[in-house]
């Protein structure tokens, strides 16, 4: 079989997998193949065991693979046939030499943008996915082009805006697709190039150009603000919690102006994922690096108040738990960063759970997706944890349960149960608002929401 386009994407993980998977689930017309340097990676993504989990993503893998989705680990080749090359591959938060801590760190793009230059024989529009700090393309232009060769490329920048959990559901309905280029011809005709992949499926207005530099900040950008608005209703659930205001009220009242917007709204324990945290630390870093700390001290403030979260529920916990956890035991109901994804990273369980280790206190750790992932993230912590994926068995005989996670399954628990077989005095701290409070006093539990009054029986 012909097919009308050849696409490349190299990173089979997060952004890259679903993302291919919808561009050949919607463009039968197009050959999609993946490649990854992860064998045990590529392995996963052609079995039935997909590495990641998403909902609706297994069938549409399955309506596709082998039609025209393709994992493979010879990138070399797969270089070669592209006319199309998706980069999708990581830029973690740098952890050496300049830069520590908050610069992106580009090993991964600079290796690849150096395996591109060295196997094309044509030309290649070269697509950044991955979110990188403004100016990347310039960087990758070079590296592309710093050899002597015929060949030409275009880099345009379309970044992905999914989140886990819905990232079928935002790939398939996307409130815009972003499409940065240079504006010169061959710029705006690599441009238009994207702009026919996505117009199988995306309304033409969702469509939105932009120059390559725009592209490339609005990604950052679109996250600062997203992180920010969680920072603000989590700064206000402290104040909440010292003047008997209830966070879900202010949050309602606040959200219901148009101008605001009720969504993103929910005070929590904190905000994780992969990108918040590391993509305001770019944005901190670029702008420092251009002299501007008032813009930078702004912006880090978001990451500094949901550091102060995390720590202030831990202190709410040993406060309301009589100033001592030694020997009692604690049961994290949830362990994702958010609902509806097996992914821990930079989840404020992770924090939680050592500070609470650190007070002595015994761990039962649920998750109906997240327990092994767990298990890699607090490996070598010296404590006692144990993981059961039944919440009734992991809160059997414990002293407190806290909800890090808001799945689904938890706000239909039976708690009668629960609290029958936990220890007395027995508590609950509600870390995600998402359980019905009242109902919890009545059995007998102590309870301490987010921003919210606690509702105690001493
Ligand atoms: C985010 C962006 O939403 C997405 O557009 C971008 O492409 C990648 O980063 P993701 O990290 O998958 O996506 O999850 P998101 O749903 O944004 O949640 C991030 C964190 O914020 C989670 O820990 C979540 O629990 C928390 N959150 C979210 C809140 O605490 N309150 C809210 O109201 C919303
Ligand atoms: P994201 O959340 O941005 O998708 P992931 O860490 O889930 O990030 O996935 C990035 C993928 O990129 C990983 O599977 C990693 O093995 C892959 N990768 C990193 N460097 C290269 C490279 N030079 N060539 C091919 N794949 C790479």
């Amino acid at each position: 079989m012909t097919f009308k386009k050849n696409i490349l994407c190299i990173g089979a993980g997060y952004v890259g997998g679903p993302t291919m998977a919808m561009i050949a689930y919607k463009c039968p017309q197009y050959k999609v193949t993946v490649v990854d340097t992860n064998p045990t990676r590529i392995a996963e993504w052609n079995s039935d065991d997909l590495p990641i989990y998403e909902p609706g993503l297994d069938e549409i893998v399955k309506a596709t693979r082998g039609r025209n989705l393709f994992f493979s680990t010879e990138i070399e080749r797969g270089i070669k046939e592209a006319e199309i090359i998706f980069v999708s591959v990581n830029t973690p938060t740098k952890t050496f030499g300049a830069g520590a801590g908050m610069a992106a760190d580009l090993q991964y793009w600079e290796k690849t943008a150096s395996q591109i230059r060295n196997c094309a024989e044509s030309h290649k529009i070269i697509v950044e996915k991955s979110t990188l700090p403004v100016k990347t393309a310039l960087a990758m232009e070079r590296i592309l082009t710093s050899q002597e060769n015929d060949t030409h490329f275009d880099v345009v920048s379309n970044p992905e805006f999914l989140a886990e959990g819905t990232a079928i559901k935002d790939l398939e309905d996307p409130d815009r697709v972003l499409i940065g280029s240079r504006e010169t011809q061959s710029g705006f005709k690599a441009r238009d190039e994207l702009v026919e992949i996505y117009t199988n499926w995306v309304p033409k207005e969702r469509i939105i150009t932009s120059n390559i530099w725009s592209s490339e900040l609005s990604k950052l950008v679109a996250n600062a603000f997203l992180s920010q608005r969680i920072s603000s209703i989590n700064s206000i659930t402290a104040l909440c919690e010292k003047t008997e205001a209830d966070i879900t009220e202010v949050a309602k009242a606040v959200g219901t102006d148009s101008r605001v917007g009720n969504k993103f709204l929910n005070a929590s324990v904190g905000f994780g994922g992969s990108c918040f945290k590391k993509d305001i630390l770019n944005l901190v870093y670029l702008c420092r690096h251009y002299g501007l700390n008032e813009v930078a001290s702004y912006w880090e403030g978001v990451v500094r108040i949901n550091e102060y979260q995390k720590e202030r529920f831990v202190l709410n916990i040993l406060s309301a738990m009589f100033n001592t956890l030694a020997g009692k035991k604690i049961c994290l109901l949830g362990f994702a960063f958010k609902a509806n994804t097996g992914d821990t990273r930079e989840s404020p369980a992770i924090f939680i759970a050592k500070k609470l280790i650190e007070e002595k206190a015994e761990l039962v750790i649920t998750d109906p997706e997240a327990l092994n992932n767990a298990r890699i993230d607090l490996d070598g912590i010296e404590g006692k944890i144990s993981y059961i994926e039944d919440p009734y068995e992991a809160s059997d005989g414990c002293d407190a349960i806290a909800v890090m996670t808001e799945w689904e399954i938890y706000k239909s628990l039976d708690f009668e149960k629960i609290y029958r077989s936990m220890f007395k005095p027995a508590f609950i701290f509600d870390g995600r608002n998402i359980l019905d409070h009242k109902r919890l006093f009545e059995i007998g539990f102590n309870v301490f929401p987010i921003g919210k009054p606690s509702l105690t029986h001493f």
